[in-house]
């Protein structure tokens, strides 16, 4: 049950549980705080960059109930008990995702600074390729995709397209999403 409060001596203020990560936080916040600023400020977890604060660039990115969202656009305080995960919860305890391996491998990041929204972007493009949805780029947008082992260069560059990287590490970072939904359809196949 929603368990979001507003402060009876404080109307702007509420109290609200952030489950990031698998653990929940509760804390009180302006009504105004960004899932960003909550994150970065109250919790801790510096990993999500501010890049424009716009939703411009994507540094920010965190995943929402399984789906990548900006979350310098999302207010805190409208998500009592869902679930976030961050870059800090990528990992599987010692052992990188393979989308942080893929990285590493293929060169896909130079300062790094757009890196952890990069690859919280490219966790949610592979898992909405796995159910079919279609892309800019699509052949045929009713037919959707086949899955994540279907994607193309020209896939994975307008899936990322709203992740901009100031370095320029591009061609990096497709081979780097490649090469982890080549790993992932592998893992699927095996299930
Ligand atoms: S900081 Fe959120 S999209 Fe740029
Ligand atoms: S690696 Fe520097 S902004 Fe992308």
């Amino acid at each position: 049950m929603p368990t979001t409060r507003s402060d009876p001596g404080n109307s702007g203020v509420s109290s609200v549980t952030l489950r990031v990560n698998g653990v929940d936080h509760r804390i009180r916040i302006d009504n105004r705080t960004s899932l960003l600023d909550a994150l970065r400020e109250r919790l801790g977890l510096t990993g999500s960059k501010k890049g424009c604060d716009h939703g411009q660039c994507g540094a920010c990115t965190v995943l929402l109930d399984g789906r990548r969202v900006n979350s310098c656009l999302i207010f805190a305080v409208t998500l009592d008990e869902r679930e976030i995960r961050t870059i800090e919860g990528i990992a599987d305890d010692d052992s990188l995702h393979p989308l942080q391996q893929a990285f590493l491998d293929n060169d896909g990041l130079q300062c790094g600074y757009c890196t952890s929204g990069q690859i919280c972007s490219a966790v949610g493009a592979l898992a909405e390729a796995d159910r079919g949805w279609p892309s800019y780029v699509t052949e045929d947008v009713t037919e959707g995709i086949a899955s994540s082992a279907a994607l193309s260069r020209a896939e994975v560059s307008e899936r990322m397209s709203g992740n901009l990287c100031r370095c320029g590490a591009y061609v990096g970072i497709v081979d780097a999403v490649l090469q982890a939904a080549d790993t992932h359809s592998d893992q699927g196949r095996q299930k």
